[in-house]
């Protein structure tokens, strides 16, 4: 090799080894923050009476997502959310994970953090976990969080931080403490709440990272969940709102838009801003029960109409390529696992088939959602909850398919929805404030086994089809027979009596 030659050859391997360095973007900063049943009209953007300055700006400057999708009901979005895997695949299709039931999102499934830890990342967790809890390798310091505060189940009480639970197989009900500093009870805060608390944790987490190292956290604020709790000063602009649930509703969304208003500034403080994204998401519709709206949509929580699975999300960041603009892709939120990991440089490599796509070019470029299908879900053992009156069925000729039509279920493929068996509570709910309950558009004709709806023509699901377009039941059927051979056999156990924490315990692992 001459001079020249191994010149050259320097420059080569000068260039090879530091031309990755030069052109590779820093990894962003990924701060996700999940509301707890917040319902698409109780955001001032959708035209909400609730004032949400900060999510109103926030997205505003960023990207809404328009055609974004979570799932009916709290654990299984956030199982979706850690897993990127749809929960048929997890054995959750059934519903929440309630105090003393003895199992938790299977241990052979790796989860986001994991992966986020992979890729060099410091990560943390503050509020709801709602992902099991029984024994402690259940827990988010065990799945992949480097910190963790918050509470294990849902629906506590926002001040005393208590939950109550029925323990059937001890007929009693236990009120007891479920907030944990890591894996340690936290007995200190009675008295403080939860959005407060939460968001001042989170705050001081973000001013104390060190900017060399990409931080993912994931916020999973108590806000706006039941019971209807907040402090006076927050209801008090909302006195023009007859509804005293709705007037209490509108002060915790206040709450909750300054809570991640505060969240924002201290990014923006701590110099992480410029290189973070902020991913901005409902876990599931609103609860009509308790105050939430998601009118004009159909049903509510728990329910498989749009109202219980259209959600409201955004993404706010500096990074963004096409920021101040809405996006009308289908999205999922079983979709974050990948676009985050992809993001981070990461690598999926140790999770089990993944049902989300890496979406970042779609939300930042307005690419094309590589997104074409969405299970809802299939669930054989639904029954639906609360008041609601409207459960007439009929049954229609598509006994063959294959797909037990009863069965509880909903596919998306593009513009088409199939819902079969019964969806859940088929309302529409009236728009806060107008109190013609009875009006015409309210009125709910008689159900069908197989519904089908134009989504992107009729969001509201008032126009059922499937007898125009049988070709289109048929293979959505198809779809759905395809995903139900895939499933995992439902895991719903019943409750363990040694779930008991006591007169003066809290929830927690007891296995
Ligand atoms: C459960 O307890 C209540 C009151 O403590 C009692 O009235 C009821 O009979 C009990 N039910 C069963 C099934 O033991
Ligand atoms: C937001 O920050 C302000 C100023 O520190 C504080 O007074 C307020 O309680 C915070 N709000 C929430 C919801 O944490
Ligand atoms: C994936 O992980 C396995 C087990 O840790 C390892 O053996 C394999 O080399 C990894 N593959 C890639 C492509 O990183």
């Amino acid at each position: 090799m001459d001079q020249t030659q191994s010149v050259c050859s320097l420059i080569v391997a000068v260039l090879l080894g530091s031309f990755p360095l030069l052109l590779a973007a820093p990894q962003p900063h990924i701060v996700f923050i999940l509301a707890d049943d917040f319902g698409w009209h109780d955001v001032g953007y959708h035209g909400s009476e609730i004032r949400t300055p900060n999510l109103d700006k926030l997205s505003a400057g960023g990207v809404r997502l328009e055609n974004y999708y979570v799932q009916p009901i709290c654990t299984p979005s956030r199982n979706q959310l850690m897993t990127g895997r749809y929960q048929i695949h997890t054995g959750m299709q059934h519903h929440i994970i309630w105090p003393c039931q003895p199992y938790c999102v299977p241990l052979n499934e790796k989860l986001l953090p994991q992966l986020m830890r992979e890729a060099g990342y410091a990560t943390h967790m503050v509020g709801k976990w709602h992902l099991g809890m029984y024994k402690k390798d259940c827990l988010p310091t065990r799945r992949g969080f480097d910190t963790y505060f918050g509470y294990l189940t849902g629906s506590e009480e926002y001040y005393t931080h208590k939950r109550c639970y029925h323990i059937h197989p001890l007929n009693l009900t236990r009120c007891a403490l479920d907030l944990r500093d890591g894996e340690e009870v936290a007995t200190r805060y009675e008295g403080v709440y939860s959005t407060e608390l939460f968001s001042h944790r989170v705050t001081s987490m973000i001013e104390k990272h060190s900017s060399t190292k990409p931080l993912f956290l994931y916020v999973a604020l108590q806000s706006v969940h039941s019971p209807l709790q907040v402090p006076e000063h927050y209801v008090a602009p909302y006195s023009f709102i007859s509804d005293p649930n709705r007037r209490l509703y509108a002060g915790m969304v206040s709450a909750m838009d300054e809570a991640v208003g505060n969240i924002t500034l201290a990014l923006q403080r701590a110099g992480l801003w410029e290189n973070t994204i902020l991913v901005f998401s409902t876990d599931n519709g609103g609860q009509t029960l308790s105050g939430g709206s998601n009118w004009p949509l159909r049903g509510r929580k728990f329910s498989l109409w749009e109202g219980g699975v259209r959600g409201v999300g955004f993404v706010a960041s500096p990074l963004l390529k096409q920021p101040g603009t809405i996006s009308h892709e289908l999205i999922h939120i079983s979709d974050w696992l990948p676009t985050f990991v992809g993001l981070a440089g990461g690598s999926t490599n140790g999770t089990k088939p993944l049902d989300g796509f890496n979406v970042w070019n779609t939300i930042s470029k307005g690419f094309a959602s590589p997104r074409l299908e969405l299970l809802h879900n299939i669930d054989p053992l639904y029954v639906d909850e609360g008041p609601c009156h409207d459960k007439e069925h009929q049954l229609t000729a598509w006994a063959q398919s294959g797909f037990n039509v009863s069965i509880h279920a909903a596919i998306r493929s593009s513009n088409w929805k199939l819902l079969t068996g019964y969806p859940g509570c088929p309302k529409w709910f009236p728009r806060p404030g107008n109190s013609s309950f009875m009006s015409k558009s309210s009125q709910v004709p008689p159900l069908k086994t197989v519904m089908l709806f134009d989504i992107e023509k009729d969001p509201e699901e008032r126009n059922e089809v499937s007898a125009q377009f049988p070709t289109v039941v048929e293979y959505l059927l198809s779809r759905l027979y395809y995903y139900q051979k895939t499933a995992e056999p439902v895991y719903f156990p019943a409750d363990d009596p040694k779930c008991d924490p006591g007169p003066s315990g809290a929830w927690g692992p007891w296995a």
